[in-house]
């Protein structure tokens, strides 16, 4: 445990998809910046070659983000395979023999939770477990109860500090960004709170569908798959405290705080969609009332966030791909000079993706005789170079035994608390048109000037 640096990364899931989609590309990219020296192993029941693995990594990078063919090489040199069933022994004694004398490994459980007790069980029974760490991927459970058992799961033989729970928005440069921006900025943090501003939007929409993950996703629907995580977290980092020190643990706990604010929501707080066409995808029941789009009020209650709405808006066939949060700030109270009404308000933009923009929405003076404004943005935006991507930064960090950017058990539970009432089919489902931006019904709470979507340049 500790903050020593893991001398193997075992990844369960292997053969699965997020392996495939993000686990490989990852580790191609720690290879090629010089942050992979240590024995990759991978564990699947697929009966495969170690060579079969390496094909299976090639087509994975081929597909995703590109072969590198000098870092591929590196990482083919590190990987090995152990094929088994996770209810037998055997896998795990495999398993201990490849990891030969690394002392600090790191347990990826890239697979369903439902396997996380067999797999703990498997390693503790093989004396696979001293001094290691493990990451889990979200979905961290399906409600408050289910995320509290998988705790007391991983808590068996795993202490808290050793528990890495992924959420990979949290990895993101310009999410990041989003607190850094903040706190570096003392001018504007004066006005971040309540006396300013007038409230905030956040939008996650996609273009695409459930692409042919409609198992999955009947199983989660947007609340689960996006809003209870992903959408929370941004909430979390737009709204927390300066942290008393740059250490993890006071971090975390600044996130953790807002998130046990947010006032438990109830069915007025949201709205749920689902495109038309839902039903006929694979893995989908015909009368699914699984929701593809949801519309949320989130309330902070706290001296800083008290009565400013923050709305959130996710889903899946919207008109765009593009995460954006809008600030807006008060109008000012009165016309200034030759107006007959006071200005527009200021906003900050900052997209998220696909472009990486920070936006200031002011005011300055119309060119005329008169002395009337109009509205103008200064616009900052990030051009992108080879930069970590967030399950990069998120494995590296891992390995290097660093929890800033996971999820502790705290805040986990207490966004669980946050949506508990609005689970499920609580709420009524509207449905929408694809290439739209979700139901009408979704304009309900949102109140003066409506959502704002995001511009996408093409
Ligand atoms: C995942 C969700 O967590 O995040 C997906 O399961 C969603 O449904 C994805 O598409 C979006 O992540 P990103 O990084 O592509 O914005």
């Amino acid at each position: 445990m500790g903050m020593a640096k893991s001398d193997a990364i075992v990844f369960f899931g292997a053969s699965g998809d997020l392996a495939y989609k993000k686990i490989f590309p990852a580790l191609q990219a720690m290879a090629r910046h010089g942050h992979l020296a240590m024995p990759v192993i991978g564990v699947a029941k697929t009966e495969w070659t170690l060579e079969q693995l390496k094909d299976r990594v090639r087509d994975s990078l081929t597909e995703h983000g590109g072969l590198d063919t000098q870092a591929f090489a590196k990482l083919s040199g590190l990987l090995r395979y152990v094929s088994g069933d996770y209810r037998e022994r055997g896998t795990f004694e495999r398993l201990r023999k490849e990891l030969g004398s690394a002392e600090y490994p790191l347990y990826y459980l890239a697979i369903p939770p439902s396997m996380f007790p067999t797999v703990i069980e498997g390693l503790a029974t093989a004396g696979c477990l001293q001094n290691s760490r493990v990451v889990v991927e979200k979905p961290f459970g399906r409600d408050l109860a289910s995320a509290q058992a998988l705790n007391r799961t991983l808590h068996a033989h795993f202490p808290e500090q050793a528990v890495f729970r992924i959420d990979h928005y949290l990895g993101k440069e310009p999410v990041q960004n989003l607190i850094y921006f903040r706190f570096a900025n003392p001018f504007f943090e004066a006005g971040w709170n309540r006396r300013h501003i007038e409230r905030v939007q956040i939008t996650m929409a996609e273009r695409f569908g459930v692409a042919g993950r409609g198992r999955f996703y009947e199983e989660a629907g947007a609340i689960r798959d996006v809003a209870q995580n992903h959408m929370l977290m941004v909430i979390a980092l737009l709204a927390m405290e300066q942290p008393a020190g740059s250490d993890h643990e006071s971090i975390r706990d600044e996130r953790a705080k807002v998130l046990k604010a947010i006032r438990t929501l109830t069915p007025s707080d949201v709205v749920r969609g689902q495109f038309r066409g839902y039903r006929c995808e694979d893995g989908v029941a015909s009368d699914s009332q699984v929701e593809t789009f949801v519309a949320l009020q989130v309330h902070i209650d706290n001296d800083r966030w008290a009565g400013v709405p923050f709305y959130v808006r996710a889903g899946k066939c919207l008109p765009v791909t593009a995460t954006e949060v809008l600030v807006e700030f008060k109008r000012p109270p009165r016309p200034v000079l030759d107006e007959t009404e006071p200005p527009l308000p200021n906003h900050f933009r900052f997209q998220l993706n696909p472009d990486v923009l920070i936006v200031l929405g002011t005011k300055a003076k119309a060119p005329g005789e008169r002395m009337t404004g109009e509205r103008i943005e200064l616009v900052a935006r990030h051009c992108s170079g080879d930069e970590m991507g967030p399950y990069e930064r998120l494995l590296g960090d891992a390995v290097k035994g660093d929890p800033t950017l996971f999820v502790r058990e705290d805040g986990v539970e207490a966004a669980w608390r946050a949506v508990e009432p609005i689970l499920g089919a609580t709420t009524p489902l509207y449905e929408y048109e694809p290439n739209t931006w979700g139901p009408n019904e979704a304009d309900r709470f949102i109140g003066k000037g409506g959502w704002r979507s995001p511009q996408v340049s093409t």
